[in-house]
């Protein structure tokens, strides 16, 4: 459990790097990430390198007993760069380069890239490799931002070209797993086929689905030649890169293999305003973001690698949504505990000082220009000093986990039918039911192991092949299937009998039909006499099981075969942690409804909540401790932004 904080030592004058490094130590923080965009101060003509001005930075912050994580500058080739090599920018999806001036604008399948790339991150390794201060390296910057993860350059069409044929080997294999005699669209050869773009109406949608697998899988291949050379001559040092919240256009599970922490960029407000939650929900928690925002993050790349952990906090207003509101008195506190009660390795806030000049000078910082210390600074002390009191949080296995699949994400995003709430839609609404009930989750992926999980759920998975059903039937857990799962193969066709597909032969269900449906069009589901709310979709169902919900024409809704249940609509909030409660009663999991606001998590030993809501909450009949005494942190009224944390039992062990 250790903080730590973004630094921009380029920025600042160098009279101020050895105050700013005991400042940091003062407030706790132990982590400085500095260098991921220092690239033309690196080497600001080619081949010319200028390193005195990072050895000296570098020794400052080991002067002051501060830990560096080094960031390769590759998210910001320099101008000299691009000029000698312009067929490294990335290009749009008219065939027009991408131009220099912010960031990102690069092309992942530019051979020259890859080479300039290979050759800046040698050369800063092998610097920096062996120095006593650097204990991590941190990838280029969040890969796949600003639309990065796709180029339409002339080298990305050779390299999809290559991909295809990989992945097919004669070209009629292609013709036929995407169905190209669908409007002429048959290709003779690999050499004919162009990335899917600046098509007159929508492109083939297998041809984007294979598409997003291999910009993803570009992705990932550039990260792990940075991490080849970073193992190589940095021994014994971790590696991370930093992701991006709520993002889907990289397949997170595949890269984080090659690391050692998935760390991730956490904007809780920001990435509220810009979302598509409800205008109410907004309002509700301008202030303090959406509670599973995080939560369901922290739990999305602390499935990716070993460890994980969060590069940058929001430490207050954001420059770049819609609008930028200041984060309430405390969530600065309460993000990082939440962070930390997942598991976090560290939490580092974005940034140190906010700097008074170009695109990001509105974005707050622990320091003001001027370097006067924010208010938000007195929270990091406290939670270094709350952090020093506490004893290592172990984490435990989780009883419900929720199956994400990046495939179907994609193939859920290419074809929404209508649906615009976003392809990550299905796993948070299941999300936020579970955390409402308390539950702890675990995000798992198609190739996680599953024995030990007593209920798995499947969020619109729409791509599943028959080894995963028979792995979800050998895992001895309950299983709920949303509306769409199963609904295409894997070539993102309509399975030949019919959706879910392979799931058929476990749940008895055979979707004959749909219908997609506004949001403001709810229709009933009822479950023994009551009934609850569903929108936006609609399945006409055949079903060989049991018929636990029906619509309101008696049509079955929610239906069971063993431990397999389906639900063929989307279902509202209630109607969803009616059913999810149902589930965990049959499962002898204890549930509580712990309402919108509220939020615990469960570690080994202590257990967390977490008050996201704008009213003070008595955690007295809540499973809490009455007694403020027993408490860790906080006490039984938690106040809004609050915190508070008692011992629990350790939980015995389930075989
Ligand atoms: C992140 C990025 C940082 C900074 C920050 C501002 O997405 O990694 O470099 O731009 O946003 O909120």
């Amino acid at each position: 459990m250790k903080l730590g904080v973004c630094y921009y030592p380029e920025h600042w004058p160098e009279t101020d790097w050895a105050s700013d490094a005991r400042m940091m130590k003062a407030m706790g923080l132990t982590h400085v990430r500095i260098g991921e965009f220092a690239w033309s101060r690196i080497e600001p003509e080619q081949g010319r390198y200028d390193w005195g001005w990072l050895d000296r930075a570098i020794d400052c912050l080991h002067g002051a007993g501060l830990e560096v994580t080094l960031g390769t500058p590759t998210a910001t080739p320099p101008k000299w760069l691009v000029d000698a090599y312009p067929e490294i920018l990335p290009y749009d999806e008219h065939g027009h380069p991408r131009r220099f001036g912010s960031r990102r604008h690069y092309c992942f399948s530019s051979p020259v890239y890859w080479r300039e790339s290979a050759r800046i991150v040698e050369a800063i390794v092998g610097r920096y490799g062996r120095h006593p201060a650097v204990t991590m390296w941190q990838t280029d910057n969040e890969y796949g931002h600003h639309g990065s993860d796709e180029s339409f350059s002339p080298a990305a069409k050779e390299a999809f070209r290559l991909w295809l044929e990989q992945r097919y080997g004669e070209v009629e294999r292609l013709n036929e797993a995407w169905g190209t005699v669908f409007w002429s669209q048959t290709y003779r050869s690999f050499a004919e086929i162009d990335p899917p773009a600046a098509t007159v109406t929508e492109p083939h949608p297998s041809h984007r689905l294979d598409w997003r697998r291999f910009c993803s899988d570009q992705m990932c291949r550039y990260n792990e030649m940075q991490v080849a050379i970073i193992r190589e001559r940095s021994p014994g040092r971790s590696v991370t890169h930093n992701f991006i919240g709520d993002f889907t256009r990289l397949d997170h599970a595949k890269m984080g293999r090659a690391l050692d922490i998935a760390s991730w960029d956490s904007y809780p407000i920001g990435l509220l305003s810009e979302g598509p939650a409800s205008h109410e929900k907004k309002q509700s928690w301008l202030t303090r973001g959406d509670p599973d925002f995080a939560g369901f993050n922290h739990d999305v790349f602390r499935a990716c690698s070993p460890k994980w952990a969060v590069m940058e906090q929001q430490p207050g207003p954001v420059n770049w949504a819609r609008y930028n509101p200041a984060p309430a008195k405390g969530m600065v506190r309460l993000w990082t505990w939440e962070a930390l009660a997942h598991g976090a390795e560290f939490v580092s806030y974005f940034r140190w000082r906010q700097v008074p000049f170009a695109q990001e000078q509105m974005h707050a910082g622990l320091l003001a220009p001027d370097r006067t210390v924010q208010p938000v600074a007195g929270e990091i002390e406290t939670i270094a000093s709350e952090i020093a009191r506490l004893e290592p949080l172990a984490q435990e296995k989780a009883e419900v986990a929720i199956l994400l699949s990046y495939e179907s994400l994609w193939q859920h995003e290419i074809q929404p039918q209508g649906n615009r709430s976003g392809p990550l839609r299905p796993a948070r609404d299941l999300y936020t039911a579970c955390r409402r009930l308390g539950l702890n989750v675990d995000i798992v992926f198609p190739d996680s192991e599953l024995t030990g999980y007593r209920l798995v759920l499947l969020p619109a998975v729409t791509i599943l092949d028959e080894a995963l059903c028979e792995k979800l039937d050998r895992s001895g857990a309950m299983v709920l299937a949303t509306a769409l799962t199963g609904a295409r193969t894997v070539s993102g066709r309509l399975p030949h009998n019919l959706p879910p597909g392979p799931l058929q032969r476990w749940t008895g269900v055979k979707v004959m039909s749909f219908e997609s449906l506004p949001g403001f069009a709810e229709f009933d589901v009822t479950i023994e006499g009551k009934s609850w709310k569903a929108s936006m979709w609609r399945e006409a169902i055949e079903t060989q099981g049991d018929v636990i919900g029906n619509f309101a024409d008696g049509a079955p809704a929610f239906v069971r075969q063993g431990r397999f249940h389906y639900l063929a609509c989307w279902p509202g909030e209630d109607l969803l942690l009616e059913i999810l409660s149902r589930l965990c009663l049959q499962n002898e999991m204890p549930v509580i409804d712990l309402g919108p606001d509220l939020r615990m998590r469960s570690t080994a030993r202590v257990k967390f909540a977490f008050n996201y809501g704008s009213a003070p909450i008595d955690l007295g009949g809540k499973g809490a401790p009455q007694e403020d005494n027993a408490y860790l942190l906080g006490g039984r009224m938690l106040t809004p932004s609050g915190v508070s944390a008692w011992p629990i039992r350790p939980i015995l062990e389930r075989h």
